[in-house]
């Protein structure tokens, strides 16, 4: 159990986290060595474009879309918002100049992270309740009996699922520091 825990939960976790890190920190590296700083600098744009992208999802989630599969769209969700968080940490690089842009990699930090743990714990109760399930049958208990003995591994299985309600209100901290970053660029730059 602690085996299938650790490989199956903790280390894609700290793989996908670590690596997220780990591709920040050689990106900027290059970035410096070959001085090419101000090329960091646009990445905030595509950046900015591949987390918009991953909102597909949440569209297609509440039925404002009405095609594609689901699951494919969540994949592409982790896969954009993983990419897009990496151009976002190579644009913010090493600079420290301003705090809103900061505030706002913070908030998209805590974002990314509350999504992995959200998925993988969810991942984790999920199965477990459902071997406990099985387990019970396989026993003889009845169906009543079954969902008496999983009682509280079901409510805490219901308190994991609502991990999405902290990634939601997180996000949004996230967008309007973003924004008002973006913003006050633009209008730096002459853009609006
Ligand atoms: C359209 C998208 C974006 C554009 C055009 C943009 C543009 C810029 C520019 C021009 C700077 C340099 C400011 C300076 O040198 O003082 C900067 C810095 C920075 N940006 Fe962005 N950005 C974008 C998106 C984002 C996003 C989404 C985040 C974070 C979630 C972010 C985080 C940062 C950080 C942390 C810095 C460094 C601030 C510092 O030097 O203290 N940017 N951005």
């Amino acid at each position: 159990m602690s085996t299938s825990l650790w490989r199956q939960h903790i280390l894609p976790f700290s793989v996908l986290l670590g690596l997220l890190g780990l591709a920040a920190l050689a990106g900027d590296a290059l970035l410096h060595r070959f001085n090419l700083v101000w090329i960091g600098r646009y990445l905030g744009i595509p950046g900015t474009i591949l987390i918009i992208g991953s909102l597909v999802y949440s569209l297609r989630k509440r039925k404002y879309l009405h095609s594609g599969s689901p699951k494919t769209l969540l994949q592409f969700h982790e896969l954009t918002a993983w990419l897009g968080s990496l151009l976002v940490l190579l644009h913010a690089g090493v600079h420290f100049n301003a705090i809103l842009p900061w505030l706002a990699t913070l908030a998209m930090g805590v974002n990314v992270i509350s999504g992995l743990v959200g998925k993988m714990l969810l991942d984790r109760s999920r199965r477990h309740v459902q071997s406990q399930r099985e387990h019970f049958q396989l026993r003889g208990l009845s169906r009543p009996e079954v969902e008496q003995a999983v009682f509280w591994d079901a409510v805490t299985l219901d308190a994991m699922a609502r991990w999405r309600k902290v990634h939601i209100p997180i996000f949004i901290v996230f967008a309007v520091l973003a924004l008002g970053h973006i913003f006050s660029v633009f209008l730096f730059w002459g853009w609006i």
